[in-house]
């Protein structure tokens, strides 16, 4: 695996990212209730854990000699709260995928830094979708 195949998906993950931040910024704005409102305490929470990795991913890139993107990725819109969650947990779960992935081709190119940050971030993502398992569970 080459490092500008590296770029490419270290990309894809930052369009990954900036999607997230807006769709959990949407959807903190379309949480109703009481059950909305716990809910938008937690996004936002999260929010600042992805705008993290989107600060990192965007480094990175720089750092490869990449050209990182600006350009979030879409994302559904669907209505209610166990709907939002249910896509945001499909999402978290293929970033974990995602940057397991990634992690590996870093080992492969001898980036040591890298290979070890894409990992915390794949437990940062796995850490989202068990928060949200819970809530989940109790919708
Ligand atoms: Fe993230
Ligand atoms: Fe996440």
């Amino acid at each position: 695996m080459s490092q500008k195949k590296l770029i490419q998906g270290l990309n894809e993950d930052l369009a990954a990212e900036w999607g997230t931040v807006m769709r959990y910024t949407y959807q903190a704005a379309h949480a109703f209730g009481i059950e909305g409102e716990h809910l938008r305490d937690i996004l936002a929470e999260e929010v600042q854990d992805e705008l993290g990795h989107a600060t990192f991913l965007t480094d990175v890139i720089v750092d490869l000699g990449g050209e990182p993107t600006t350009t979030p990725k879409e994302f559904g819109k669907p209505k209610g709260l166990k709907k939002m969650l249910e896509l945001d947990l499909e999402m978290e779960l293929r970033d974990v995928e995602h940057y397991n992935e990634h992690a590996r081709i870093a080992e492969e190119l001898g980036l040591t830094e890298l290979k070890v940050k894409l990992e915390e971030m794949a437990a940062d993502e796995a850490g989202h979708a068990r928060e949200i398992r819970r809530i989940l569970k109790g919708l």
